[in-house]
């Protein structure tokens, strides 16, 4: 097979974790005979600083054209990084939102699930956490509050600003169907977080998940409310298996369902839209205090790259096996300073890659 990936390494620790992910990508293509190029282009805090925009029309055409985009972490800090001094729009997180949207990625996937091998990393009782959970995020990601109309004016002498959160029937239904067909291939069970005790949205997205659900007779549906989402996800998350969502709310549940593993270092994403284009990336940021120093985890962006094997590319058995090299690799008990615990074997982003590769 033959493919070629947009790489966006991106900020912080983005370009080590990456080549970690190419550098086992390589062993894959070598090993099943496949032929995977690589375009290499800028987004984030580094476009910013090469053409002052953080991301440039060529990203985007390169990004288009190409079968799908491996993406490591985009940001500075937000306190420190002159990055910040600039208008919004200008920021590195901008360009992010706009290869988002102008690929058509609606449907972002956030697994979060409890590593056996890791289970001391969880900051949950062990009693709450007794037999493990694995759940599915599918949070919708080209509508809502962040692409809506906002401004900021002054109005009888004083600023007042203004954000909108609109969905449209279609944006709904692409998402919830999305959501639906995921939980089909998992444990059949939806829980469609929303505010629809406040929201008119939120009404909207509750009529289009309950119209839906006669789609989908074997899939229990559950409505829940995002506040008591947030507050059951650390009070059982075994409850979950597919959680779907709108944007912002996605946002803020899939940090919170990514803590509580413990392991946000291990944690892969897919932003995914109708036919097997995709972008892939780790669920955690960049990480500007450790970049360069080779302590970095890169099994997150690893597992995003078995993804891109597995959805855009059609590739299981590929996917399969470097999920499998990892997992003997934490049996071997390496580990990297995120994800270390009492009698482990410290490793750094380098060997942690040579490891897996090692492995396959
Ligand atoms: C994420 C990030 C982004 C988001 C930021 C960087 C704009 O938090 O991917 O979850 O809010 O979508
Ligand atoms: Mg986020």
């Amino acid at each position: 097979m033959e493919k070629n990936i947009t790489i966006i390494k991106g900020d912080g620790i983005g370009p080590e974790i990456v080549d970690e992910a190419i550098k086992v990508l390589q062993a894959i293509a070598k090993k099943y005979n496949h032929t995977f190029t690589y375009t290499e282009v800028l987004m984030g805090g580094a476009s910013i600083d090469a053409h002052g925009v953080p991301i440039t029309q060529e990203t985007i055409d390169i990004a288009k054209s190409s079968d799908s985009v491996l993406l490591g972490s985009i940001g500075g800090d937000t306190n420190t990084s002159p990055w910040y001094q600039l208008e919004p729009k200008l920021r590195p997180e901008a360009g992010l939102l706009t290869i988002r949207k102008e690929l058509g990625l609606f449907a972002n996937l956030r697994p979060a699930y409890l590593y056996n091998e890791l289970k001391e990393a969880c900051p949950l009782k062990p009693e709450i956490i007794e037999g493990g959970f694995d759940m599915m995020v599918v949070r919708e990601l080209t509508g809502g509050i962040y692409f809506g109309a906002r401004e900021t004016k002054e109005i009888d002498g004083q600023l007042v600003a203004t954000d909108s959160l609109a969905y449209s029937e279609t944006e709904i239904k692409r998402i919830v169907k999305k959501a639906f067909e995921i939980a089909m291939k998992r444990k059949k069970q939806l829980i469609s977080v929303d505010k629809a005790n406040v929201l008119d949205s939120s009404r909207l997205w509750r009529k289009i998940v309950n119209e839906l659900a006669s789609d989908y007779p074997e899939v229990t549906v559950e409505h829940m409310l995002v506040d008591n989402c947030a507050m059951q996800l650390v009070r059982d998350p075994k409850q979950f298996d597919v959680i779907v969502t709108e944007n912002m709310f996605g946002d803020i549940l899939s940090d919170e369902a990514s803590m509580i593993t413990g392991s946000i270092g291990m944690l892969s994403s897919a932003s995914l839209r109708d036919d097997s284009f995709g972008m892939y990336e780790p669920s955690h940021g960049s990480a500007p205090d450790i970049a360069g120093t080779n302590k970095a985890n890169p099994i997150a962006t690893i597992l995003s790259m078995a993804l891109m094997l597995r959805y855009s590319f059609g590739l299981s058995k590929e996917a399969l096996e470097v999920e499998q090299a990892i997992e003997k690799v934490l049996q071997q008990g390496y580990r990297t300073v995120d994800i270390l615990s009492k009698d482990k074997t410290l490793v750094g982003t380098k060997e942690m890659g040579d490891l897996i590769v090692a492995n396959l």
